[in-house]
C-alpha cells in the first residue's frame, strides 16, 4: 500500500537556496518550492502542508510577515513554521520564535542536520495530533460512561420513589407526573426573572430527577399510618410528619458518599422542606418565606397540585381548574406567591403534562412494578 508522503513547503526568493533545500528533503518528503509569500498563499488555497520552511529576507513580503499572517488565520494557524535564513543574530531568532515559529535554522546548513531537524519536528507534530485524538476519544468515552451512570442512578431513584408511591396508595404515575410537572415549572421559572440569580447554575433535568425522592422518608412510616383512610390521631400525624426528617437523613447519607452531589442536595432539601409553608405554619421546622430552601418551595406547589389532580381510594381527583384555584388561594399563606404566579402562568403546559401521563398509564405503557 502506498502511503502519502508528508508535504513540505519551502519559501525562498533564491533559486539556489530552494534547490539546496529541495535536494536535502526530496527523497523523504513531497517538496513544494515557492519563490514568494504571495505564491505561498495561493498554494495554501489548495493544499495544507505538514510544515512550512520560510526564508526571512525576501522582497515585497518578508518571512516575518508571512509567519504572522499564517498564525492569524484559523485554517493555517496550526501549520508548523520553521525559519531557514542567513540572519543569524539572537534578535532575529527571538523575533521569529515569538511570531510562533517552532524552529530557527541558519544558513549555510548541513543537509543531513537539516533533514534530521525537519524529521524531528514532523514527528513531534504527529505525536501531538495523536495525543489530541487520544484525548478526544478518551473524553468521548468518559462522557458515554458518565451518561450510563446518570441513567442508572436515575432509574434506581425512580424505582425507589415508585416503591414509596405504591405504599402511599398511589401509583408509579404519581412519580412520573411529579417529574414532568417539575420540569414544566422549572422551565417556566428559567424563562421568568424570578429567583434568576439563585437558579442560574441549576440543571433542570437534575432538579426534576431529584423531585421524585421528596417522599422517600415514607419508607419508615408504618402502613397503618401511611394508608389510613380516616383522620390520623395526633401521635400518628406526628409519625407521618417525620417522613420529611427521615427523607432528609437518608439523602444526607447518600450525599456524604457522592462526589457530584448537586442532584442529591436538591433532593435532600425537597424531602426535608416540601411541607413547610410560606407563613411558617408548616412542618417539620416551621420555616417561613425565604427561610425555606427554594427547592422546598417549588416542591410544595408541585406536590399539592399533583395530589389534587390524583385519584386516591379515599377521594376523587379534582379538575385542573379546581386544582389551579386551590393553588392560587394558597398563595402567600401556604405557597411562595412569586412562585405561584410562575406556576399558574403555564397552566396549559401543566394540563398537558397531567394528560400525557394519564394517557400513558391508560395504554398500559407504565404498569405497576
Ligand atoms: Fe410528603
Amino acid at each position: 500500500m502506498q502511503t502519502s508522503k508528508e508535504k513540505v513547503v519551502i519559501v525562498d526568493d533564491s533559486l539556489t537556496n530552494l534547490s539546496a533545500a529541495r535536494n536535502a528533503l526530496a527523497n523523504t518528503y513531497e517538496v513544494f518550492t515557492i519563490p514568494s509569500g504571495e505564491k505561498l498563499f495561493r498554494l495554501l488555497e489548495s493544499i495544507i502542508p505538514d510544515v512550512i520552511i520560510l526564508d526571512i529576507g525576501m522582497p515585497s513580503m518578508d518571512g516575518y510577515e508571512i509567519c504572522a499572517r499564517l498564525k492569524a488565520v484559523e485554517k493555517t494557524r496550526d501549520i508548523p513554521v520553521i525559519f531557514l535564513t542567513a540572519y543569524n543574530s539572537d534578535e532575529n531568532e527571538a523575533r521569529g520564535l515569538t511570531l510562533g515559529a517552532i524552529d530557527y535554522i541558519t544558513k549555510p546548513f548541513s543537509p543531513e542536520v537539516f533533514r534530521k531537524r525537519i524529521e524531528l519536528h514532523l514527528l513531534l507534530v504527529a505525536q501531538h495530533r495523536q495525543l489530541s485524538l487520544y484525548s478526544d476519544n478518551l473524553q468521548q468515552l468518559v462522557d458515554e460512561k458518565t451518561k450510563t451512570v446518570i441513567e442508572l442512578q436515575k432509574t434506581i431513584f425512580d424505582v425507589l420513589a415508585e416503591v414509596v408511591a405504591y405504599r402511599d396508595d398511589s401509583t408509579g404515575q404519581h412519580v412520573h407526573r411529579v417529574k414532568n410537572l417539575m420540569n414544566v415549572f422549572f422551565d417556566a421559572l428559567k424563562r421568568s426573572d424570578v429567583y434568576a440569580g439563585e437558579i442560574a447554575q441549576w440543571n433542570g433535568n437534575l432538579l426534576a430527577m431529584s423531585s421524585v425522592l421528596h417522599d422517600v422518608g415514607k419508607v419508615a412510616v408504618r402502613d397503618a399510618v401511611l394508608t389510613s383512610s380516616v383522620q390520623l390521631l395526633d401521635d400518628e400525624f406526628e409519625e407521618m410528619k417525620q417522613h420529611t426528617v427521615i427523607g432528609g437523613k437518608l439523602l444526607e447519607k447518600i450525599e456524604e458518599d457522592t462526589a457530584d452531589s448537586e442532584f442529591i442536595l436538591h433532593a435532600k432539601r425537597m424531602a426535608e422542606t416540601h411541607h413547610e409553608r410560606w407563613d411558617g405554619t408548616g412542618y417539620p421546622f416551621g420555616l417561613s418565606q425565604d427561610g425555606i430552601p427554594l427547592e422546598g418551595r417549588l416542591m410544595a406547589i408541585v406536590d399539592v397540585f399533583d395530589a389534587l389532580v390524583s385519584q386516591r381510594s379515599y377521594k376523587e381527583s379534582y379538575s385542573i381548574e379546581q386544582a389551579v384555584e386551590m393553588i392560587r388561594s394558597g398563595s402567600g399563606t401556604h405557597f411562595d406567591p412569586a412562585l405561584v404566579d410562575v406556576f399558574l402562568g403555564v397552566k396549559a403546559e401543566l394540563e398537558k403534562a397531567v394528560a400525557a401521563e394519564e394517557e400513558l398509564t391508560k395504554n398500559g405503557i407504565k404498569d405497576k412494578i
